[in-house]
């Protein structure tokens, strides 16, 4: 029988199949969120996300030398504030001696060459666990948009070398890169999460900061006035043109492994770099069928990354980045 073309003429071998591999993997790709709480010397491990720790600055700091070795040279940071510091201004947010501003300086000490991304927005210093604040049991967009910016700025004067908005507000980074401009922060660069979806796999994470919105009558019960619906994909196109428009750095698609639609599209949509979260509900989703012996842990840990760089990811922000730096340093 003759078949003029044959696909498998070019998997005969690993050396052939790496010749014809159209997506590949490093290190280069990804960012590292870290969560970071008060005190010195401690570390507690988050229950839902097998392998990620909260930290206290000094080994945050340490944990960043040894990412940084293994070739992890960016990290996106998150606060474990604690409740006496919360309110619904989130004023803490932009305390220029509180503890993401204090981290920010630590992190740039120690390791200069460290692209520091602190996240932007007020739900872990929110008493309601929102991103906002609230006027008249509502999320206000445009007082949400002045703190922002308030944090940014402070952020930035710390040492920020990208600010990273995830709260959805309308407007929020043509008004935050404002106050960059204005406050002399030229260079500071802004990693818009332009479509964001409210997303039931968020949970690990709002357990680690104990940032949930908080059972209350008079407040939304979650997040969907702002975070995008996840029935729509025309929207996040719409979105993120905005953010474009308003002068974002890099566009933020989140959730990852169930959004790569999204990914693809917007990829063919903007030329932009294009970050993709990797969510906490899919590391443990990932985890707790490894640790039952149902998955290969490492093989679907590459696996998965490629798959979300493949869809057209130039940077991956994912919990399992230090373990899949080692595989790939191997
Ligand atoms: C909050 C924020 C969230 C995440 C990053 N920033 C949670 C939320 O929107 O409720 C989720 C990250 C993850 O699940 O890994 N602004």
């Amino acid at each position: 029988m003759i078949i003029y073309s044959r696909n498998r003429r070019l998997r005969t071998n690993a050396a052939i199949r790496a010749l014809v591999q159209e997506t590949v993997l490093t290190t280069n790709d990804f960012v590292m969120p870290i969560f970071v709480m008060e005190g010195q010397n401690r570390q507690e491990p988050i229950a839902s996300m097998p392998g990620i720790f909260r930290r206290t600055v000094d080994l945050t700091v340490k944990e960043c030398q040894e990412l940084f070795s293994l070739g992890v040279k960016a990290v996106n940071l998150y606060m474990k504030v604690s409740e006496d510091l919360k309110d619904n201004t989130g004023k803490e947010s932009w305390n220029d001696n509180g503890l993401m501003q204090t981290t920010i300086k630590a992190i740039k000490d120690a390791v200069p060459g460290m692209v520091i991304m602190p996240d932007v927005a007020l739900d872990p210093y929110s008493m309601y666990g929102h991103d906002g604040i609230i006027t008249k049991g509502k999320v206000d967009n445009d007082a949400t948009n002045e703190a922002l910016t308030k944090m940014s700025v402070s952020l930035a004067k710390a040492g920020a070398d990208v600010i990273a908005p995830s709260d959805m507000m309308d407007g929020r980074v043509a008004v935050i890169r404002t106050g960059l401009e204005e406050n002399g922060f030229t260079d500071v660069a802004i990693l818009s999460y332009a479509a964001k979806y409210a997303s039931s796999f968020y949970g690990p994470f709002r357990s680690a900061l104990d940032s949930a919105p908080k059972e209350n009558e008079d407040i939304p019960k979650d997040k969907k006035t702002y975070q995008m619906d996840f029935h729509n994909s025309r929207e996040a196109i719409d979105e993120v043109l905005k953010d474009v428009d308003e002068g974002a750095d890099i566009i933020m698609i989140k959730p990852g492994m169930p959004y790569l639609d999204i990914v693809a599209k917007v990829r063919q949509t903007i030329d932009l770099p294009i970050a993709v979260f990797n969510v906490s509900g899919e590391y443990a989703m990932l985890k707790a069928a490894a640790q039952n012996g149902w998955l290969d842990n490492d093989k679907a840990i590459i696996e998965s990354l490629t798959c979300i760089k493949r869809a057209g990811a130039d940077m991956i922000f994912t919990y399992a980045a230090k373990e899949a730096a080692i595989l790939l340093n191997q």
